[in-house]
């Protein structure tokens, strides 16, 4: 029986998908996708009626779950009706002016000026043009003289060519090489890896050692950004060190370089605050977010700069040379605002921050398996390490992983009606990053069908 708004057939949908649809970063041949038909909070429901928790937030992104399509669609009709499109390229319109003022309202510092995007990728890649020409419009220097950037081994950014060169996840760089010049990444703040003897102060300090080490080997003078996630989420929620943000700023500072916070993730609310910047006080010189700026209700996303950053493209003779034409668009810009009038009246923050300790009490009884090395994150923004020997945090080898991960774990809770992530772009972790209006009883859910199905991949691997 089909389920869906439309007429077509759940033998249909399947037959269509697998004839037309191509699905990204989906082996096609003889995959046949779940097809997912609607939600409601933290629940969606498949064409054949099955009910799955998605602890993962549809792409970590629907921050405020399934459940406000109502409201937020009426939102949409509205603007629809009033204005469906115009353009944020020399013109501006009522719901793009709104969002930006909100925007800058909730960022933290001196974060005002508002360019829109579509989505993550595009504000990645629209940092790192704004860096370039941002001393270009400072200083007069020539293009191709301060373009280099800094990020960080294994985040991901995004796809596009200058996000993907970003990028740190290798095997998503390789096929596509050349990339754009140019990038080196440095290591990220995974902690687990590290010598069980060395100190918070001490790992923090090799951090900042090896960022200005290679500042110092590219040529500050030459680079123009460090674009880094407040908290990494590729290879599982890595959170920085006490004083990290404090070094990374100071070299920045040092060497006349822009830092951005990657806030695609972390941004409006996964960590309890609007911006994880605030929470962990990293006063960037630029922000990029998207996903939860409409909680994936809208294809949305945006570059956030601060006054330092605007002040040289405020003159009459000088202008950011960089436009998208569905930035800013009305109707995304109204499910946009209100997304985020909605997280204020529902308390979204408030109820993070609540709720973070009990989430990661609940989940960290996963502790107790055999094969969970470690849980790590905070907020609603959280991962666990798969280990061979707890003791000695040995990981699994690529095939291994392989068995363990893609061919007994995400089968097995998909089936058992969990989504979360079981990923392998570090070492292997499930990655758990719940809509943000969950509650004890899904940390309940989601920790006891881990649980079952982390003891029998455990059973299965001796
Ligand atoms: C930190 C970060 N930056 C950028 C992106 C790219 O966003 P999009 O997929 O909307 O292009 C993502 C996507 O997951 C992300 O997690």
């Amino acid at each position: 029986m089909s389920i869906t708004q439309s007429a077509t057939s759940a033998d249909e949908l399947r037959r269509m998908a697998g004839e037309h649809l191509w699905l990204h970063f989906t082996n096609m041949g003889g995959h046949q996708p779940p097809i997912i038909a609607r939600g409601d909070g933290c629940y969606l429901e498949d064409i054949d009626g099955k009910r799955y928790l998605d602890a993962l937030a549809g792409l970590f992104s629907v921050n405020l779950g399934y459940g406000f399509g109502e409201e937020i669609g009426q939102a949409a009709l509205e603007q629809m009706r009033e204005l469906p499109f115009y353009t944020n390229w020399t013109y501006a319109h009522p719901r793009a002016i709104e969002l930006a003022t909100e925007v800058a309202s909730l960022a933290p510092g001196d974060l005002n000026r508002v360019f829109f995007v579509s989505g993550g990728s595009e504000a990645v890649e629209s940092a790192w043009k704004l860096a370039r020409q941002y001393f270009i419009a400072r200083d007069g220097i020539d293009p191709g003289q301060k373009y280099k950037a800094i990020a960080r081994d294994i985040a991901y950014h995004g796809t596009t060519f200058g996000a993907l060169s970003l990028n740190g996840v290798e095997p998503l760089r390789e096929p596509f090489k050349p990339l754009v010049p140019e990038v080196r990444h440095v290591s990220n703040t995974n902690r687990y890896h590290r010598p069980p003897e060395e100190t918070e102060a001490e790992f923090t300090a090799f951090l900042l050692e090896e960022l200005e080490r290679t500042i110092l080997e590219m040529g500050p003078e030459t680079i123009c950004l460090v674009h880094m996630e407040p908290i990494q989420n590729a290879g599982g929620s890595f959170v920085a060190p006490e004083g990290y943000w404090r070094g990374v700023r100071g070299l920045c500072d040092k060497y006349d370089i822009l830092l951005s916070a990657d806030e695609v993730i972390t941004g409006f609310g996964r960590v309890g605050h609007w911006f994880a910047s605030e929470r962990y006080d990293i006063r960037p010189d630029i922000v990029t977010c998207a996903k939860g700026l409409s909680s994936s209700y809208a294809a949305i996303g945006a570059v956030v700069a601060t006054d330092r950053v605007m002040e040289p493209f405020l003159s009459a003779s000088s202008m950011y040379t960089h436009g998208i034409t569905f930035g800013g668009h009305p109707v995304m810009s109204a499910i946009a605002l209100k997304n985020i009038e909605i997280m204020k009246r529902e308390r979204i923050m408030e109820h993070v921050l609540g709720n973070e300790d009990a989430f990661s009490r609940t989940l960290g009884q996963l502790l107790d398996l055999p094969i969970v090395g470690d849980l790590r994150g905070t907020g609603y923004f959280y991962a666990i390490e798969l280990v061979k020997d707890k003791e000695t945090r040995e990981t699994f080898s690529d095939e291994e992983c392989e068995t363990l991960l893609r061919g007994f774990l995400s089968p097995r809770l998909f089936e058992r009606g969990l989504i979360c992530r079981a990923d392998d772009r570090g070492d292997p972790v499930v990655q758990i990053s719940p809509p943000l209006v969950a509650t004890q009883s899904e940390f309940d859910e989601m920790t006891g069908i881990l649980g079952d199905a982390l003891a029998e991949a455990w059973e299965q691997l001796h």
